[in-house]
């Protein structure tokens, strides 16, 4: 568990040199007690850059990290992007496992920031063991998104900022992925402020985390995670449907089975003629000759 202690060492270690210190704003001021800290004005334009900074900087303090050998990391989303961004700067190799499904975007920009891409499975999980496997064997500091002490001291920062910026704050309030930032800001507070955690409904890993249990899928992203991101709905259509099997026009349902009973006769339609026919013809043969 990360105390106060932590965070405030992260701060010796990263600010000024490494990260801005963002602005909080007032969303209406003078009628409204609301501030946003505007950390997308981050270098690198994500909080995560306080992390990776810190992380680096601490393996390079304490020899886990060789200069020769790099960081290693797992993300297709800004943690990946904030590893490349701070080994750049610091000057060690960034090497950044991203899933085959990683917006080229992204690739392009990690790729910007002069990190290897290693493009790695379908899925997440599969990029992040290959990027551990990669660390044991090339010897590179393995930098999590967001589960490691300085990782997660780096977030709180943020923490320490705020509560110098409005002394007086009373609730603190922050989006949950993981947890790094929450368990940052949490420790920063140490008490001074109620944090509070808000996490997707349809991802609830921290009520997961807390209810001793992995989170799991939710029922309405099971449809939508079995195909890849960035296909369209038409695309999927397409491919449900085997090409040597054309679309076919639906058949039309056959309008009667059978013919229907004539509600009169209890006969078939036609049925009812025939049989009047057959019966004038009986009568006929039975009838004298003069009646007839
Ligand atoms: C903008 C933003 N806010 C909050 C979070 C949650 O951070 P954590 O994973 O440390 O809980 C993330 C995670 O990527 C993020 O990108």
């Amino acid at each position: 568990m990360i105390t106060r202690d932590d965070v405030l060492a992260a701060q010796q270690r990263i600010h000024g040199r490494r990260v801005r210190r963002t602005p909080g704003i007032a969303v209406d001021p003078g009628t409204s007690n609301l501030w946003l800290k505007c950390e997308f004005l981050q270098l690198a334009g994500v909080f995560k850059t306080r992390g990776a900074f810190n992380r680096i900087l601490a393996g390079l303090e304490t020899r886990t990290l060789d200069p020769a050998r790099g960081i290693v990391t797992a993300s297709g989303g800004n943690a990946g992007l904030a590893n490349a961004y701070a080994a750049a700067q610091v000057g060690v190799p960034a090497t950044v496992f991203v899933p085959e499904t990683a917006p080229a975007v992204k690739v392009a920009r990690l790729r910007k920031y002069g990190a290897a891409v290693q493009q790695v499975g379908r899925e997440y999980a599969e990029a992040y063991a290959a990027a551990i496997e990669f660390s044991d064997h090339a010897g590179a500091l393995f930098c999590h998104a967001y589960d490691q002490p300085e990782i997660a001291a780096g977030a709180g920062t943020i923490g320490e900022e705020i509560l110098t910026d409005i002394p007086d704050v009373d609730t603190i309030v922050v989006a949950v992925g993981g947890g790094g930032l929450f368990a940052g800001i949490a420790a920063a507070a140490g008490g001074r402020a109620r944090v509070v955690a808000v996490e997707p409904v349809l991802i609830p890993t921290l009520h997961a985390a807390l209810q001793g249990r992995a989170a799991r899928r939710h029922p309405r992203l099971w449809s939508r995670r079995r195909r890849p991101r960035r296909e369209t709905h038409r695309q999927h259509r397409l491919q449900r449907r085997p090409a040597h099997r054309p679309r076919q026009r639906p058949r039309r349902r056959r309008r009667h089975h059978h013919r229907p009973l004539s509600p009169v006769a209890e006969l078939p339609h036609g049925g009812r003629a025939r049989r009047r026919r057959r019966v004038r013809r009986t009568h006929q043969r039975r009838l004298p000759a003069r009646t007839r």
